[in-house]
């Protein structure tokens, strides 16, 4: 799955970050479509848990400095996020319905960049108004 604009929470740093992530998947769906060798993906699939640990303690982090009134159920959403990776890995070693397991995971993330993400960025938003705006200047 490609990035798209609309994805896009506003908050750059992040989007950066997740446009990175869909990058990795559309290497894997890539990968899976070419039907590259195993230790092939199994590499492509070791960049994404490591740019996902990476990106979730990111998020993880900075809800914290601004006290997130969400930010435990949001972390708790994230080890789903790795937990699934880790299916993933085991199901596509077992290499049925590859394609199929490879999208369904991609929109799920999806599902928790538009919906989870996007709430702790209109909460940031809503907060840190003149921060984001630069008003304090
Ligand atoms: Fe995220
Ligand atoms: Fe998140």
């Amino acid at each position: 799955m490609k990035w798209n604009n609309s994805f896009a929470l506003g908050i750059e740093v992040i989007d950066n970050q997740h446009k990175k992530i869909f990058e990795r998947l559309l290497a894997i769906e890539n990968a899976v479509a070419k039907r590259d060798p195993w230790h092939i993906l199994r590499f492509q699939l070791d960049e994404l848990g490591t740019y996902m640990k990476f990106h979730l303690a990111v998020e993880e982090a900075m809800l914290e400095v601004i006290r997130y009134p969400g930010r435990l159920q949001h972390a708790e959403s994230h080890a789903e996020i790795m937990k699934q990776i880790a299916e993933l890995e085991e199901a596509l070693k077992q290499n049925s319905k590859a394609e199929d397991l490879v999208r369904f995971f991609e929109n799920w993330f999806l599902k928790h960049v538009l919906a989870g993400d996007r709430e702790y960025a209109n909460y940031i938003k809503m907060e840190f108004a003149a921060l984001m705006e630069g008003r304090n200047a």
